[in-house]
């Protein structure tokens, strides 16, 4: 008999069909999120569930799901997984890392270039029909040469950021999260890339771009004092989690013009984004696209399949979580 596995959401056919050579699979169809009730009920008996970082696996889903034997995480984020109620009853819970580094980074450059070019700002502005054309002042942003690029969290989506700033000439400056406060001894990873503390970072980078995992030390990293040491020309860029940035100080330094402006693919409470966010023009809003091409969302879910796979065959999952 093929073991039953709970999947809350489509995958492309492809890794579907393999999955389901070798499982029974339970697929929440639809283009809504399981609800939470559906995803209590629909893991009992199943052995493995396959989930995306829109379902929240507490402690009332693992203790729902008995013969769970992993929780294979669709995203290289694991935020909303219980990872401690996990461990302690030994379901092994595994994440997508490395597969969607680049594109996640390329998407950061997308927002960068967006934010100090206006990109939306004057799409908006010609889609209204009020564009009167070329002017020598109009719309003007801030060129990226010359500038200083700081990294909050240089990990394996922050590395890949820092590595295509050479091609816009920008300098890079990062600080990883263990040097939050000070840098850690030999925390220098690259020899073009110079290590400082979060708050030398902020006051003294031009565009500045986060890449930590939302844990209890990084919710709202970035709030109003984090905001008001940035230069008041700096940008400021989200692609990690939402509540790495409190929206209502951002929406207040963007207001106040306390900074120059913000590009965001991720909010506090998706799919919500913050009132006081919308109307402001200088912010660039994605809806969480930073790893949706073909290619890394195919290799996502495969990378998952994979670990599944290998955990009912008794093997060690691929890719488990750290902490
Ligand atoms: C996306 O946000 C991910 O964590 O994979």
């Amino acid at each position: 008999m093929k073991p039953p596995v709970l999947l809350t959401r489509r995958i492309p056919a492809s890794v579907l069909s393999r999955l389901k050579a070798t499982c029974s699979v339970d697929l929440h169809e639809g283009d809504d999120p399981i609800s939470h009730d559906d995803l209590i009920s629909r893991v009992l008996g199943k052995q493995a569930l396959l989930c995306l970082l829109t379902d929240r696996v507490d402690r009332e889903v693992l203790e729902a799901g008995v013969d769970l034997r992993i929780v294979a995480n669709i995203a290289v984020g694991y935020d909303n997984i219980d990872v401690a109620a996990a461990r302690a009853r030994a379901i092994p819970v595994t994440n997508t890392p490395d597969v969607l580094t680049e594109a996640t980074a390329e998407f950061t450059w997308a927002l960068i270039l967006a934010v100090t070019r206006r990109v939306a700002e004057g799409e908006r502005l010609l889609r209204g029909g009020t564009w009167k054309g070329w002017a020598l002042d109009f719309m003007l942003g801030m060129e990226l040469r010359g500038k200083q690029l700081g990294i909050v969290g240089l990990g394996r989506i922050g590395s890949a950021v820092a590595a295509r700033a050479p091609a816009f000439g920008m300098s890079v400056a990062a600080c990883s999260l263990e040097a939050m406060t000070a840098p850690a001894p030999g925390a220098v990873r690259r020899p073009d890339v110079e290590m400082m503390t979060l708050d030398r970072l902020l006051a003294t980078s031009d565009v500045v771009t986060l890449h930590v995992p939302l844990t209890s030390e990084t919710r709202h990293l970035i709030g109003r004092h984090a905001l008001s040491r940035m230069k008041r020309t700096g940008y400021l860029v989200n692609t990690s989690r939402g509540p790495v940035v409190d929206e209502d100080a951002l929406a207040w330094a963007l207001g106040e013009r306390l900074i120059a402006g913000a590009a965001l693919d991720v909010y506090e409470q998706e799919p919500r984004v913050y009132p006081g966010l919308l109307g402001l023009d200088n912010v660039v809003l994605a809806p969480h696209l930073g790893s949706a091409t073909t290619e890394t969302r195919t290799a996502m879910a495969s990378l998952a399949v994979d670990n599944v796979l290998a955990v009912l065959a008794g093997r060690a999952p691929l890719t488990p979580v750290a902490g």
